[in-house]
């Protein structure tokens, strides 16, 4: 008999014929969530689960799953799931990294140019009748915003999708800055033309700071009043990481009060974004819906790779692309 799976949504059809092939599989089909009920009752059951960020791992879940094995994250940060307790069960935890970096990096541009030329509030200008109706034709001081090439770009997190965004930087001719816990290897650093600095340096002399850090308890808020009072005043902030990361009231209050220029977020601390939400009511900040790794390609690459990390395991392999490492330690891959 095959092993069970329940996929929490649909996700695009390459990957799951893969996954077929090894695995008995039901897809949560409607386009909302499975509720938390429905969630329970289903890892009741199942061998294998394939979640989203959107679904809660926890421990009552994790409890709930005596026959549960793996769970292949279909995304690539993993906050969602509580990683140490799936391990001390003896449960492997799977992500989607490197697949989504340059989507994710092209997202993260897109939101840094739309934020710093203001592209949607232009796009509101024109499609609302405004551009006709004041008769202005071309005006010198008509939509000003920030100069984006030859500028400061700050990236808080050089990882897979810092070090993307610090590439496509290089073509805007701009100094690059970085901070995270751990130096680069200099060459890797003088590749990326990018210069290692602790967090206060970057914040203050950065132009343009994007972060590209996972949500852990040490980056909750890491971005609060404090940090974004040492912003330039003319700084612009993109987000494609997790919303957490940064405390919206203080950034809300900086848009606002002018602290900071304007931001571009991808990611909020409560998703989906409500359309009362005071972020919704500013006209300096440029707001999408999760949408980082949202390409054709990506999106069925991102399948792919969860299905390569099921098939794994179900061979009794270690999976590709697996998060909690020492899991091998206290249980061998496979279903024996
Ligand atoms: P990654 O390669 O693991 O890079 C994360 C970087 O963050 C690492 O280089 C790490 O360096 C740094 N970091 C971790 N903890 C830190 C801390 N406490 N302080 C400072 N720096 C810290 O991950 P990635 O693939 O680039 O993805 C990054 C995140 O992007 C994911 O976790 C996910 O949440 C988000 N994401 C969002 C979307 C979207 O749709 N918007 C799409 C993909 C990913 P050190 O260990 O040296 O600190
Ligand atoms: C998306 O946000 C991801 O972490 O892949
Ligand atoms: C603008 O359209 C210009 O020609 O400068």
């Amino acid at each position: 008999m095959k092993p069970k799976v329940f996929v929490t949504r649909q996700i695009p059809e390459s990957g799951l014929k893969m996954i077929e092939e090894c695995y008995e599989v039901e897809v949560w089909d409607r386009y909302t969530p499975p509720p938390r009920e429905v969630l329970l009752e289903k890892v009741r059951e199942v061998d294998a689960l394939v979640t989203l960020l959107t679904d809660k791992i926890d421990r009552e879940v994790l409890d709930s799953a005596p026959r549960l094995r793996i769970i292949a994250q279909y995304a690539v940060g993993y906050d969602n799931i509580d990683v140490e307790y799936a391990t001390a069960k003896g449960v492997y935890v799977t992500n989607t990294p490197g697949v989504l970096t340059d989507a994710t990096a092209d997202l993260t541009w897109a939101l840094l140019l739309a934020a710093a030329r203001r592209i949607v509030e232009a796009d509101k200008f024109v499609r609302s009748g405004e551009y006709w109706r004041t008769g202005t034709g071309w005006h010198p001081l008509m939509m000003l915003g920030y100069h984006v090439t030859g500028k400061t770009l700050g990236i808080i997190g050089m990882g897979r999708i810092g070090q993307a965004v610090a590439r496509r930087a290089k073509g805007f001719g701009m100094r690059i800055l970085y901070y995270q816990r751990h130096r680069l290897p200099e060459e890797l650093e003088r590749e990326l033309g990018a210069q290692y600095v602790d967090l206060e340096t970057l914040l203050r002399e950065s132009d343009f700071v994007t972060i590209h850090v996972p949500l852990t308890r040490e980056t909750y808020h890491m971005i609060g009043e404090r940090e974004l009072k040492m912003m330039k005043r003319t700084a612009v902030l993109v987000n494609t990481a997790r919303g957490a990361v940064v405390d919206t009231q203080a950034l809300v209050k900086a848009l606002k009060e002018g602290w900071i220029a304007a931001a571009g977020l991808d990611v909020f601390e409560q998703e989906p974004l409500p359309p009362d939400h005071p972020l919704t009511k500013l006209d300096n900040v440029v707001l999408a819906p999760h949408i980082g790794s949202a390409t054709y390609e990506t999106r069925a690459a991102m399948a792919e790779l969860v299905a390569r990390n099921l098939i794994a395991f179900y061979k009794g392999e270690v999976p590709p692309t697996l998060v909690n490492k020492e899991v091998v330690r206290i249980r061998p891959p496979g279903f024996r």
